[in-house]
C-alpha cells in the first residue's frame, strides 16, 4: 500500500476476549485498529488505550456495517471475530435460536467483507482473517448450528481467497480450540464442569488456549510476509483439528 499513513484494521468483537486481543496485538504491529463490537462502552474504553477508534457496531446490520467502513475506512485488514454460541443439542433449539447464530457467526462475515473488499481490491493489497472454530471443521456435540455458521465461514473465506488471490488479498481462516475467554466461560455456566473436561481432554496440549495465542496467529496472517499464505485454515487448537 502506498504511503505513509498507518493501515487501518477493522476488528469485529474486539471489545472482549479473543478479538480485544487481536486489537492490541495489531496495535502493536503498528496499525491503526478500528475496535467494533456490540459493547460500545468496552470498544471505545480499549481503543483508548491502544490510539485506535472504538464503536458501537451490530454486525448483522448490512446498513451500520457499510457505513462504519465508509465513516472509518479504507482498511487494509479485516478481522472477523465477532461471534455468539449456544450449548443445546439441535432438538433443542428453535428457529429463532438459528436465525440467531446464523446470523452473528455467518451472514455479519458476509456483511463486513462486501463493505471492505471493494477498498482492498483497489488498493491491490487486503488481508481477511476471518476467525472460525475447530467446530467449523470436526462438529460440535452440542452446538450444531454454530458449527454449520463456522463450517460456511471456511467456505466463504476460501471461496472470498479464490476470487482475490491475484488481486494482492489474501483471506484466511483461523480456527480456535477451547480459548479460556468469557464466551468459553458462558459455554462452561451452561454446559457445566464436564462440559470443560471434555473440551481440554479433545486437545493434544490438555488445556485450554490464551487469547494472545490466537491473536499472535491472526497478527502473522495479517502481516506483509503472509502474502503467500491464503484459502488456509489455521487451527490455534493445541492440536483438536490434528489431521482434519
Ligand atoms: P467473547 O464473547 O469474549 O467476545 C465476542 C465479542 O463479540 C463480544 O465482545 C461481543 O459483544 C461481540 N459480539 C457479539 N455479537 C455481536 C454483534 N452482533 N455485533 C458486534 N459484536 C458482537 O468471545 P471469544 O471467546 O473472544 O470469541 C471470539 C471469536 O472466537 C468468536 O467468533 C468465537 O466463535 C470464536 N471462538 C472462540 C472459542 C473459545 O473457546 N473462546 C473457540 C472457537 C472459536
Amino acid at each position: 500500500m502506498a504511503g505513509g499513513a498507518r493501515r487501518r484494521a477493522l476488528v469485529t468483537g474486539g471489545a472482549s476476549g479473543i478479538g480485544a486481543a487481536i486489537a492490541r496485538r495489531l496495535a502493536a504491529d503498528g496499525l491503526h485498529v478500528v475496535v467494533a463490537d456490540l459493547q460500545g462502552d468496552a470498544a471505545r474504553e480499549l481503543a483508548a488505550t491502544i490510539g485506535g477508534t472504538g464503536l458501537v457496531l451490530d454486525v448483522t446490520d448490512y446498513d451500520a456495517v457499510t457505513a462504519a467502513a465508509a465513516a472509518h475506512g479504507p482498511f487494509a485488514v479485516l478481522v472477523n471475530c465477532a461471534g455468539i454460541d449456544q450449548h443445546a443439542f439441535f432438538t433443542q433449539t428453535t428457529p429463532a435460536d438459528w436465525r440467531r447464530l446464523l446470523s452473528v457467526n455467518l451472514d455479519a462475515v458476509l456483511n463486513t467483507t462486501h463493505a471492505v473488499l471493494p477498498a482492498m481490491q483497489a488498493a491491490g493489497w487486503g488481508r481477511i482473517v476471518n476467525v472460525a472454530s475447530e467446530a467449523g471443521r470436526l462438529g460440535s456435540r452440542g452446538g450444531a448450528v454454530y458449527a454449520a455458521a463456522k463450517g460456511g465461514v471456511i467456505a466463504f473465506t476460501r471461496s472470498i481467497a479464490r476470487e482475490n488471490g491475484r488481486k494482492g488479498i489474501t483471506a484466511n481462516v483461523v480456527a480456535p480450540g477451547p480459548i479460556d475467554t468469557p464466551l468459553l466461560q458462558q459455554a462452561v455456566a451452561q454446559g457445566g464442569e464436564k462440559l470443560l473436561a471434555a473440551m481440554t481432554g479433545a486437545t493434544l496440549a490438555g488445556r485450554l488456549g490464551t487469547s494472545d495465542e490466537v491473536a499472535a496467529t491472526v497478527a502473522f496472517l495479517a502481516s506483509e510476509p503472509a502474502g503467500y499464505i491464503t484459502g488456509e485454515v489455521l487451527g490455534v487448537s493445541g492440536g483438536m483439528g490434528c489431521g482434519a
